[in-house]
């Protein structure tokens, strides 16, 4: 069934990724937009599994938050189990299943121990089945109001290095759709709206599969945010021209010493940053953080289908057969981070140090 109603958020001009409703998980389903605004209603685990691996949900924090709800509604499956211990092995089972089904953003792999974690606290603590269910789903609520309130206060801290006028050039999809509201780079670009400051964003179209113009230039058109879409290898003329006084981008994950992932094409923007002199700023929250990976080389890059590059949304652009190479994501060294830009505040290098001070 598909549910093309109204839907929170729409009549104040934005769109929610992810929502619970009732007794399933509507998605909204990125893949279609701009052109169609469609929920799918999801209703089991292997629904939402479906769901990230094809990009329907994506984005690291609306990936997690979208899991959580998954590891939910593992629970609310015939045949879960009808003791609480039973529930306990069907969640860590769902929990592992859905760990697979993207290697990158470590919001995953944070929310799925983070329910995890809910689950065993219940268990031991001897819950029957029905309160053990209901606090989980409890738990994904609070992952993404937390969401929503942490990606607000990125948007205050990093609203705090731009000034009314700037030029800000983003890539991929690191706003509202990707997470639970505002985004994370693309948080002071709304709070910037909302206080009256101008901002000139500039969208790359993030080959191949477009989340740049497809989702970052739709949503701040949406919001009525100042928003000029280019081609990827037009970043460098723009910025040569000076109309860039700033680049912000979101990330699936940074290792320990300030090494960060994001969508392929981040690390060109960033050394094409560093070549005209202009601040590279990261945006995330402490969930995106994984100081259990000690640099970007050990960060997993997950390498997609080669359709997407030879015949993306139905057309043949390159000859049958050809070789081709399609990692989702590239690695930017901590040495072109300007800084990064967290609910806790903007840390600057040495990030080794500064990262690890974030969790103390
Ligand atoms: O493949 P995607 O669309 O999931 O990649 C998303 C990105 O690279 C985002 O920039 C990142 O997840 C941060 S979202 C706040």
């Amino acid at each position: 069934m598909n549910d093309t109603k109204q839907q929170p958020g729409e009549e104040q001009g934005w769109l929610q990724s992810v929502r619970w409703n009732g007794d399933r998980l509507d998605l909204l389903d990125q893949r279609l937009l701009p052109e169609q605004i469609v929920y799918l209603p999801l209703r089991t685990v292997q629904d939402v599994w479906d769901a990230i691996r094809e990009l329907k949900v994506r984005g690291a924090p609306a990936i997690g938050i979208a899991a959580a709800y998954g590891v939910y509604l593992g629970v609310c499956e015939e045949g879960a189990g009808t003791s609480t211990s039973e529930l306990l092995g069907k969640v860590r089972r769902d929990a592992e299943h859905l760990a697979t089904s993207r290697p990158t953003a470590v919001n995953l792999f944070w929310a799925l121990d983070r329910m995890k974690a809910c689950a065993e606290g219940l268990a031991e603590s001897g819950t029957a089945p029905e309160p053990f269910r209901a606090a989980l789903l409890a738990e994904a609520q609070l992952i993404q109001a937390e969401d929503e309130e942490t990606n607000r206060r990125i948007g205050e801290h990093a609203l705090s290095l731009f000034q009314d006028g700037m030029g800000v050039l983003t890539h991929c999809n690191a706003g509202g759709l990707a997470t639970a509201r505002y985004g994370t780079a693309l948080a002071p670009m709304y709070l910037a709206q909302e206080r009256g400051m101008k901002l000139k964003v500039f969208a790359d179209e993030t080959r191949p599969v477009l989340q740049g113009a497809r989702l970052t230039a739709f949503e701040l058109q949406q919001a009525g945010v100042d928003v000029t879409l280019i081609c990827d290898n037009m970043a460098g003329y723009v910025m040569s021209k000076g109309w860039v006084q700033a680049v912000i981008v979101g990330t699936d994950r940074v290792a320990a010493n300030g090494d960060v992932a994001n969508k392929i094409g981040t690390y060109s923007v960033a050394v094409l940053a560093k070549a005209h002199g202009i601040p590279f700023y990261v945006a995330c929250p402490l969930s995106t953080i994984d100081l259990g990976t000690k640099t970007g080389a050990d960060i997993p890059i997950e390498e997609r289908h080669e359709d997407e590059i030879t015949q993306g949304f139905g057309k043949r652009t390159a000859p049958k057969g050809v070789k081709v190479f399609n990692p989702a994501f590239d690695v930017t060294p901590a040495e072109y981070v300007s800084a990064i830009i967290t609910e806790k505040g903007v840390v600057r290098a040495p990030y080794e140090e500064n990262l690890r001070k974030l969790f103390d």
